[in-house]
């Protein structure tokens, strides 16, 4: 049987340093694993008003595409310290209908980037307060902080050798953790 992890990058930006990263990541899965961008750029924000029958399209397509899912990736900038907005809106719409929650129990990965040295510290613990509530079992170790992001680059989509391979040692690990929970 095939695992599918969703991956979801929390940055819109064209060039985003944060989708570069888990573009990486994405090439350095095994071919046994199937991986599913999910976009979360065109999500109405939630709105209770709004969840009608049907909900917005936008919603019932992120629902739909985190329901066959087997974990989820989610890669994330820092906004102000905090996950953008963009990236809680997801989570919020993924997680109702109230006892709806589609994010529940699948195993997660927090990767933060920054082209800072704090490397996105705040946003990636945020977020793993959310995923605690979304019931998210989320890896712990190795911590995933990316920062300077911009000096571990040596051409506009490559990374250095030895972040490369800090990349493959998380997905590893990563990609057992979901295993050990299947
Ligand atoms: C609204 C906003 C707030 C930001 N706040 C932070 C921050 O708290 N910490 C940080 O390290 N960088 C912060 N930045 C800078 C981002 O790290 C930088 O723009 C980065 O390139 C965004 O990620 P991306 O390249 O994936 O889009 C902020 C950027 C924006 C637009």
């Amino acid at each position: 049987m095939t695992t599918t992890i969703g991956i979801i990058v929390g940055s819109l930006r064209r060039d985003s340093y944060t989708r570069k990263v888990a573009t990486a990541f994405s090439q350095l899965a095994p071919a046994d694993i199937t991986l599913r961008m999910i976009d979360i750029a065109d999500l109405p924000l939630y709105n209770e008003d709004l969840e009608t029958t049907p909900p917005p399209a936008a919603w019932t397509a992120l629902r739909e595409a985190v329901a066959p899912c087997d974990g989820v990736m989610f890669f994330t900038p820092e906004y102000n310290r905090s996950v953008p907005g963009a990236l809680k809106n997801a989570l919020d719409v993924g997680s109702r209908p109230y006892g709806q929650n589609v994010w529940a129990h699948k195993p997660a990965l927090v990767v933060s980037v920054s082209p800072g040295a704090i490397s996105g510290f705040g946003a990636n613990h945020h977020l793993r307060q959310s995923l605690t509530f979304l019931d998210m079992p989320t890896l712990q170790q190795p911590e995933a902080y990316i920062g300077n992001v911009t000096n571990l680059m040596t051409g506009p989509d490559q990374f250095v050798p030895a972040t490369t391979d800090y990349f493959k040692l998380i997905l590893t690990q990563y990609l057992a953790f979901v295993a050990k929970l299947a």
